[in-house]
């Protein structure tokens, strides 16, 4: 049952995504940043999808402990915060809308929550931020990775 609800939730979640996408334009943030700071946000994001992954396998079993470990993870194990100099937070705020910092930061925000969720037990809360966080990336995506992800704006 919680496998099935975990997927509705996922699948619920990305219909609004992709109306939004063909609505706004964005800016497209990778080909923007100085090469060192876009290497250490690729790395970041591949760390992210993994323990994203985790999370969810975590949740399906109800293991509350790993969810509040994994979602601590995301928001403590921030690679930008953590190797970038000075110059390169400099570098990386200059290049990027405040839109996508605001994104970011509130990104962030929703996995502490995930993580005191978790550590409260509390699984509808834990099923209504997994489901935030998961329309976080999507919605990020598809303002700010268009060069990645080019999908979110092709016509279906
Ligand atoms: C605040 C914006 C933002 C959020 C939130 C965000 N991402 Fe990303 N992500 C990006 C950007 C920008 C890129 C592409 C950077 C580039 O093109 O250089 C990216 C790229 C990626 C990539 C491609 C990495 C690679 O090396 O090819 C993956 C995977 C990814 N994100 C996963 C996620 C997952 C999973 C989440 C949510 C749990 C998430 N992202 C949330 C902005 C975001």
């Amino acid at each position: 049952m919680k496998l099935l609800r975990a997927m509705i939730i996922i699948a619920l979640s990305f219909q609004p995504v992709t109306s939004m996408a063909e609505q706004t334009s964005g800016t497209n943030v990778g080909a923007d940043l100085p090469p060192k700071v876009r290497t250490l946000l690729l790395q970041e994001m591949t760390i992210i999808l993994e323990t994203t992954k985790d999370i969810l396998e975590a949740m399906v079993r109800g293991q509350n402990e790993v969810v509040a470990k994994k979602a601590q993870a995301i928001h403590d194990s921030f690679i930008m915060k953590q190797e970038m100099t000075a110059a390169d937070k400099k570098a990386l705020k200059a290049s990027v809308p405040n839109e996508f910092l605001e994104r970011d930061q509130a990104f962030h925000q929703l996995a502490a929550r995930l993580a005191e969720a978790a550590r409260k037990e509390d699984n509808a809360a834990q099923n209504q931020l997994f489901s935030e966080m998961i329309n976080a990336c999507a919605e990020c995506h598809s303002k700010h990775a268009m060069g990645q992800f080019p999908e979110f704006s092709s016509p279906d």
